[in-house]
C-alpha cells in the first residue's frame, strides 16, 4: 500500500492571506479546499482484512451523501500501519505533518492507536477510532478531539462470563494474544465470570501475532476446563478455531469467545466455527430493516459480506457526517464540529447508539452463535453497556 500525496489548491488570494500571516493554513484548508481524510488502517500484515473492511464501510457512508462532507469534496490519503506498534507515531507523524489531513481515521490495533494518539493530543487534529479498544484512549487520556465508533476492550467480553455460567460452564482457561486488547478483553471477561460463581483455572497467552497454538492447546486439554474463552481476531482467530478443533477439543470443552473470534473469518474456519459463542455490539442476523439494509448495500457495492468490522468503519463515516454538516463543512469551527459529534444519535446496523462524555459508545452486547457460517443472534446478554470511563475529566 501507498500513500498518495497531493498538492494543496489554494487560490491565489487565500495564499496571500495566508503568508501574510492574516490567516493559519489550519483555517486556510478548512474554508476553501477538500477535506483532508487519513487513513492510518492494516492493509497487510494479520488484521489487513479488518483494515479493508473498516475503510469500505467508511467510504459507503460517505458515498450515500454524494461523496461529500458538510458539502465539501474529500481527499483520501493512505498509510499501511501493518499493526505494527513500534511505527504508530512515525506513521501518524506522516499523515498531521506530510499530508496535513483534517481528520485522522484509525486504527484496529490497540498498540498501534497509543501512537495515534500522541500525535492527536499533542496536534490537537481529529481523531475517530474505528476500531481498538485501548481502555486510556476514552479513559485517562480521553481527549476532546478523539472520537471511539467501536468499543472498550473490556465491553464485549463484560457480558461473557454471565453467559457462560447461564450453560453451566463454570471452570474456564482463557487464552489470547498478550497485548492490550487481549488483556484488557480479559478485564471485562474475569469481572463477570467471577463475579457470576465461575472459576478461571488458567490464563495463557502468546505474542501477537504469532499463531503457534500448539504447545497451548496440549496444556488446554491437560487442565479439562468446562470451557475455553479467548480473544483473537482476524487471519490469527481463524487459525485458532481451525487448530482447537483439529486437536478435538470442541468434543469435550465449549469455545467461546469475545465475538471478534468469529468476525469476517466464517468461511476461512469452515466448520470449525460451528457452535462457537461469543458476546459483541454486533450481529450479521441482526433482524432489523436497518441492518438488512446495509449488508444488501454492502454485499452488492463491495462483493463481499459486511462484518463487524465493516459496520464501525460505516458508523465512524456517519459520526463524521454529523458533524461535518452541522459546521457546513468547516471543520475549524471546533466547539460546534464536537458538540454535534457528542450529541450524535447514529441509527447503526448494530443497533442506536449515543456517545458517552469520555466518548466512547454505550451499546447492547448480544450474545451470538455459530450456525451454517453465521454469527446467529441467541438475544440481548446485556444492555447499554458503558464503558467505566476511569479517570476522563470530560464532561
Ligand atoms: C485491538 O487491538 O484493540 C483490537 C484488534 C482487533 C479486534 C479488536 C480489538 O478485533
Amino acid at each position: 500500500m501507498t500513500t498518495r500525496r497531493t498538492l494543496l489548491t489554494r487560490s491565489a488570494a487565500v495564499i496571500g492571506a495566508a503568508s501574510s500571516g492574516l490567516l493559519l493554513p489550519q483555517i486556510v484548508r478548512a474554508q476553501s479546499g477538500k477535506i483532508r481524510i487519513g487513513f492510518m488502517l492494516p492493509y497487510t500484515g494479520a488484521y489487513a482484512q479488518l483494515g479493508v473492511a473498516i475503510e469500505n464501510g467508511f467510504m459507503m457512508a460517505l458515498n450515500e451523501q454524494g461523496g461529500k462532507l458538510g458539502g465539501r469534496d474529500i481527499e483520501v490519503f493512505k498509510v499501511d500501519d501493518e499493526s505494527n506498534p513500534a511505527k504508530g507515531i512515525e506513521n501518524a507523524t506522516r499523515l498531521v505533518q506530510r499530508d496535513k489531513v483534517d481528520v485522522l481515521v484509525g486504527t484496529v490495533h490497540s498498540g498501534v492507536q497509543m501512537g495515534i494518539h500522541k500525535v492527536a493530543r499533542e496536534s490537537g487534529v481529529l481523531s475517530l477510532i474505528p476500531n481498538a479498544g485501548v481502555h486510556l484512549a476514552t479513559r485517562a487520556q480521553c481527549a476532546p478531539n478523539v472520537f471511539r465508533t467501536s468499543f472498550t476492550n473490556g465491553q464485549p467480553t463484560s457480558a461473557l462470563g454471565k453467559a457462560m455460567i447461564d450453560k453451566g460452564h463454570k471452570k474456564a482457561v482463557w487464552i489470547t494474544h498478550s497485548y492490550a486488547a487481549g488483556d484488557e478483553a480479559f478485564e471485562g471477561f474475569e469481572q463477570g465470570y467471577t463475579a457470576a460463581g465461575g472459576t478461571i483455572v488458567k490464563k495463557l497467552g502468546l505474542p501477537f501475532p504469532n499463531v503457534e497454538f500448539q504447545a497451548l492447546l496440549t496444556e488446554i486439554a491437560a487442565l479439562k476446563p468446562d470451557a475455553v474463552a479467548c480473544f483473537f481476531a482476524g487471519a490469527p482467530a481463524a487459525k485458532f478455531m481451525r487448530d482447537f478443533h483439529a486437536a478435538g477439543l470442541h468434543k469435550s470443552i465449549q469455545l467461546y469467545g469475545s465475538g471478534f473470534l468469529t468476525e469476517g473469518v466464517l468461511d476461512a474456519a469452515g466448520e470449525a466455527a460451528n457452535g462457537v459463542m461469543t458476546t459483541l455490539h454486533y450481529s450479521d442476523s441482526l433482524d432489523t430493516p436497518r441492518n438488512k439494509q446495509f449488508r444488501l448495500a454492502y454485499a452488492k457495492t463491495f462483493k463481499l459480506q459486511p462484518d463487524v468490522y465493516a459496520v464501525q468503519g460505516y458508523d465512524t463515516g456517519l459520526l463524521m457526517i454529523k458533524g461535518a454538516n452541522a459546521v457546513k463543512g468547516d471543520l475549524s469551527n471546533k466547539k460546534a464540529l464536537y458538540a454535534a459529534m457528542e450529541g450524535a444519535e447514529i441509527d447503526s446496523p448494530r443497533g442506536k447508539w449515543t456517545m458517552s462524555k469520555a466518548h466512547n459508545l454505550v451499546q447492547d452486547i448480544y450474545l451470538r452463535k455459530v450456525e451454517n457460517k453465521e454469527n446467529k443472534v441467541l438475544g440481548v446478554a446485556q444492555k447499554a453497556v458503558a464503558d467505566a470511563a476511569t479517570g476522563c475529566k470530560m464532561g
